[in-house]
């Protein structure tokens, strides 16, 4: 056990070891967006042909896909940013996916529905509730039954096969009651190769959506209207393979664009698609922060004081749930009173106990966090709950005064490539303190060394 400020914690897990205070300078590179690739990779099983990704980032939840991808007799090649999938032996039997996958990786569910669209048949374990809500799969299931599936679930498995002789699904107007990310994600994945055409209303119109449809027609569906709430897919027999290269992270610039404004220092991040931050820019606009833009790079520049501001996070183009613990970090060290709502997850105001361990003054009622800035934040031993909140802890601590010990490291590695090393090349000092196997931390285990040795808590993506 060691002792940091006042509190003490348990440092046989990774940690980082944060030192506050520090100006930043320089430019920063963006990776590829973690939550596009993971759907690129389950589309990578609607074709027998070839797939070829680049810009995928190095993660945790990569290595878990890929993983899945494997149980599924694909052949996977990978290289630090690229992957060539081949899922032409997935099988005609019944497939079924190994729980502890599916539990290690919420996201690993949008595998149902190409699976279900290409052989007609799926067995798949629920995902579950996660840390940062229920998250429930209703949406995607009520989609696939309005496709003509039959979908049933059996104890923890869901269980979803075509009806019609073909064993293709078949098109359908379908009305989301919420504009789920995943739920687009399987249907517009799943009525590519059904008979007939689909509509999708209410659909979710985030960027990863837009990239999966401009992936998906590249394979050779025919994708209308995606970035709108009205998708319509046109069904093809079959789809073919193709090169595609996934989109900047947003959520991921958007992280560094926060760690600018918070060491009050200016940095230039790149590659940006800045209507991909729109809502994110507006925000930091408010709060004192100037950009200047030059093709994909984009120059923040923050002023000395920052104001508070008021956020709601939304669904795209909204405020974003994943930068919301972020942005409350920035919001402690803000001049005046803001208020913070969640709307998007029930239980995503985990690190709130944390920031006001180092002194930043935040009341909670439910979702909403009224934040009033502090002029001092003091180090201590944070432990970020899930992905965003490792990074906020990241973040607050860069600020904050002397050393600080952020835990939580198998969240932040589900979603940020090369995180302290990125910050370090700008001028922070973060080091990682490895277990005692001198090892980066990872749950994921390469298939040779165990299978699928997951901790099934852990997942939240
Ligand atoms: C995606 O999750 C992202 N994950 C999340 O990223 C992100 O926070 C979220 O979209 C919102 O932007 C991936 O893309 C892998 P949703 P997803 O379906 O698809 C409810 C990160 O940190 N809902 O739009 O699960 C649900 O409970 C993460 O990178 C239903 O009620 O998001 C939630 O309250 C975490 N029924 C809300 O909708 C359903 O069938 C939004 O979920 C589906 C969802």
């Amino acid at each position: 056990m060691h002792s940091v400020g006042s509190i003490s914690s348990d440092l046989t897990k990774p940690y980082l070891k944060v030192e506050g205070g520090r100006c930043l300078s320089g430019s920063l590179k963006v990776s590829g967006a973690k939550n596009s690739a993971l759907v690129l990779m389950a589309a990578s099983l609607l074709t027998k042909e070839t797939i070829e990704l680049n810009n995928v980032p190095e993660l945790t939840d990569i290595d878990v896909m890929t993983e899945l991808l494997l149980s599924t007799s694909a052949e996977v090649q990978r290289t630090k940013n690229q992957l060539i999938v081949n899922t032409r032996s997935l099988d005609s039997e019944t497939l079924k996916l190994p729980y502890k996958l599916v539990h290690a990786l919420r996201a690993s569910f949008v595998c149902l529905g190409p699976i279900l669209a290409r052989i007609g048949e799926v067995q798949i374990p629920l995902p579950g509730g996660c840390r940062i809500g229920s998250r429930p799969v209703d949406e995607h299931i009520k989609g696939l039954q309005a496709l003509g599936a039959n979908v049933t679930i059996e104890g923890e498995n869901v269980i979803a096969k075509t009806k019609s002789p073909n064993k293709k699904l078949v098109g359908a107007k379908i009305n989301l009651d919420y504009e789920s990310v995943g739920a687009t994600e399987t249907i517009l994945m799943a009525a590519t190769l059904a008979d007939g055409c689909t509509i999708i209303k209410n659909a979710a119109k985030e960027p990863e959506i837009q990239d999966l449809a401009n992936f998906l027609n590249k394979m050779g569906a025919k994708i209308q209207g995606a970035g709108s709430s009205t998708i319509t897919i046109e069904g093809v027999n079959s789809l073919k393979g193709c090169k595609h290269q996934v989109i900047p992270d947003r959520i991921e610039a958007g992280t560094f664009l926060i760690a600018a404004a918070i060491t009050r220092s200016p940095l230039t991040i790149s590659p940006i698609i800045p209507e991909h931050l729109s809502s994110v820019l507006s925000k930091l606009k408010e709060c004192g922060c100037v950009f200047e833009q030059s093709n994909d790079e984009l120059k923040i520049i923050p002023s000395k004081v920052i104001q508070a501001v008021d956020i709601t996070t939304n669904p795209f183009p909204g405020f974003p749930t994943d930068l919301q613990a972020p942005f409350m970090a920035l919001m402690s060290t803000a001049e005046g009173i803001c208020k913070i709502k969640e709307t998007v997850f029930e239980k995503r105001m985990q690190h709130v106990g944390e920031f006001k361990r180092m002194g930043s003054k935040i009341n909670l009622c439910s979702n909403t966090a009224i934040v009033k800035g502090v002029k001092k934040l003091h180090a201590t031993s944070l432990t970020g709950g899930d992905l965003r909140s490792s990074a906020a802890m990241v973040l607050v601590s860069l600020v904050a005064k002397g050393t600080s010990i952020v835990q939580g490291l198998e969240h932040l590695d589900r979603g940020y490539e090369d995180f302290e090393k990125k910050l370090n090349n700008i001028g922070a000092n973060i080091l990682r303190v490895n277990n005692s196997d001198g090892k980066k931390f990872s749950f994921y285990k390469k298939k040779s060394e165990a299978k699928h040795n997951f901790s099934s808590g852990s997942e939240v993506a």
